[in-house]
């Protein structure tokens, strides 16, 4: 049996700032334009600075890049783009060296359709054991076997050429059609697994956040879905919850930290606590706080869930406001005038890449401000790269640009999330603005110069993720403990104290003046003393204990 969460010791993941990195965008050493895991190294003391605690890297083994590593060919090697396993063995070294630990993704859904076992089940055609490992099903006539859509647009099944060239049988995919969903009824795909697991964590690494994890079984009859939205037959099927108890139990076997951090997106959050039970998932991302509009009440809310979901199993909550399949926050805050979404295969597409006209500067205040809502509350931070440089998304790429693949099976409707991707600004002048010494994968507008991490001064967003960042760690914000939400006056404003200190978030209109007994200002996003629109500041309370 797991511990009670009562009995639970401490672990890095309690209150971490845990650095989400795409390796792709984030530094290039050899200069083909592309990240890779020596430009990781030689910046590591950029995230080292940053106070964070932890890198979660985006997937970097073998794959032919059609959903940029979410399509993995190898499980047990390196993108040669990215370097080898000697580079990764670096990495992890320099890193632990640094006091920051090592998450990897995992991703159990799908492989490439380059993975070897794929390849063979191609080639041993239908009824195979090799296809076993997979979904395939003969089609209804001519058609799908069911009517499934893929999250990336069109349907979730193609279909093949049988090795004598006859069309033959269908394959389910979730997500692109280069990324083939495996069986996970199939005894083979959970022992496969467990030797990955193994595989990684005997090379030093410290975790995996889990791709996709409501995914990965489904129902065994593959009913059509005629429900709309969230499709309840490909989603958050109850016997999955087995194969998290299984790597739970197989992370125990070894006598140090390692934390299982899940990507679950189920549409009533109260489903997440099933993932998080003690012998599950360690963590899950709250991304209801992500989807929230920019409003006291519905911020406080998603908050005030999340936190009442950690005293359910104990597991503290993964705050996160942004990653590389949303639009950065400094967008989604600054759209002053809404558009109706595209039409879209994904259920919560409108949600993490709303669009409308954006006024960058409101946006900017309001995502430094919703950094200290996130620092203040118990539990550990995702930050995705470039955010502490205040990025906006880019939204004008050119379309010839895009390599999305929601982008091209939605027809070009939703533009997709090349914007949030584009490789980092590091000078404001230099090839690449110190990318790259090559043309990056993807283009950089102009505007890039301003955000530039070695232009950014003492009042830049860069320097406030610093000063936030150690000031939580100073006065233990991020620990576990209650959330006292404190009454403003204001719907507009929000307030909770953390011990002696209380922050504070206007969303308002009107500045707002903190009643003296909150304290003294620590920390603010924009000016001390009264709280303007859009910002928030933390105070503390002098003489309290
Ligand atoms: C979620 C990942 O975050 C996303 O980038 C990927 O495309 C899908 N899962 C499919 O693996």
């Amino acid at each position: 049996m797991s511990p009670a969460p009562t009995s639970r010791t401490r672990s890095f993941w309690d209150d971490a700032v845990v650095y989400q990195l795409y390796v792709r965008s984030f530094a290039d050493s050899d200069g083909d334009g592309v990240g890779d895991l020596g430009g990781v190294i030689r910046r590591l003391d950029h995230i080292a600075g940053l106070g964070a605690g932890a890198i979660w890297l985006n997937p970097c083994y073998p794959s032919p890049q059609a959903d940029h590593g979410y399509d993995i060919a190898d499980y047990r090697g390196v993108n040669p783009e990215y370097g080898d396993l000697g580079t990764f063995d670096r990495l992890v070294a320099e890193a632990h060296a640094r006091g920051l630990r090592i998450l990897m993704d995992l991703v159990p859904n799908h492989c490439s359709e380059r993975h070897p076992w794929f390849a063979a089940a191609l080639a041993a055609g239908p009824g195979s054991p090799e296809r076993a490992r997979f979904v395939f099903r003969d089609g209804r006539g001519d058609g799908p076997p069911n009517n499934w859509q893929s999250v990336f647009g069109g349907p979730a099944w193609t279909r093949v050429t049988e090795p004598d060239g006859t069309p033959g049988q269908w394959y389910l995919h979730l997500f692109a059609r280069e990324q083939p969903d495996f069986d996970w009824r199939h005894p083979a795909v959970l022992a496969e697994f467990d030797d990955i697991l193994r595989f990684w964590f005997d090379r030093g690494v410290d975790g995996f956040r889990i791709d996709v994890c409501h995914g990965l079984i489904k129902d065994a009859a593959l009913r059509d879905w005629d429900g709309g939205g969230y499709n309840a037959y490909s989603w958050n099927r109850p016997e999955v919850h087995e194969i998290f108890r299984r790597w739970r139990a197989l992370a125990e076997g070894y006598e140090r930290d390692l934390l299982l951090v899940g990507e679950v997106w189920v549409p009533d959050p109260a489903d997440l606590d099933d993932y998080l039970r003690p012998d599950e998932l360690h963590q899950a991302f709250s991304f209801d706080l992500l989807v929230q509009p920019w409003e006291a009440g519905a911020l406080r809310g998603a908050a005030e869930r999340a936190v009442a979901r950690t005293a359910v199993h104990g597991a503290p909550a993964a705050w996160t406001l942004a990653n590389h399949d949303v639009h950065r926050a400094v967008t989604r805050y600054g759209i002053v005038r809404p558009e109706a979404p595209p039409e879209s295969n994904d259920a919560f597409a409108a949600l993490m890449r709303p669009r409308g006209e954006v006024d960058v500067e409101r946006g900017e205040r309001r995502a430094r401000a919703a950094l200290l809502l996130l620092l203040a509350l118990p539990g550990s931070v995702f930050l995705y790269q470039g955010e502490e440089l205040g990025l906006p998304e880019v939204l004008d790429l050119p379309d010839a640009a895009r390599q999305d693949p929601v982008f091209h099976r939605s027809g070009g409707r939703e533009k997709g999330r090349d914007g949030c991707r584009v490789p980092l600004p590091w000078s404001a002048t230099g090839p690449a603005f110190g990318f790259s010494t090559g043309t990056p994968w993807l283009p950089q507008p102009d505007w890039f110069a301003g955000y530039a991490a070695e232009a950014q001064d003492e009042t830049s967003t860069l320097a406030l993720h610093r000063r936030a960042i150690r000031t939580r760690r100073e006065l233990g914000l991020g620990e576990p403990g209650p959330v006292e939400w404190l009454g403003t006056g204001d719907d507009a404003v929000l307030a909770f104290r953390r011990g002696a200190v209380v922050c504070v978030v206007n969303t308002g209109t009107t500045d707002f003046t903190p009643p003296a007994g909150w304290g003294e200002p620590v920390l603010h996003s924009a000016e001390p003393g009264v709280v303007t629109p859009d910002a928030a500041a933390w105070l503390r309370a002098v003489d309290r204990g």
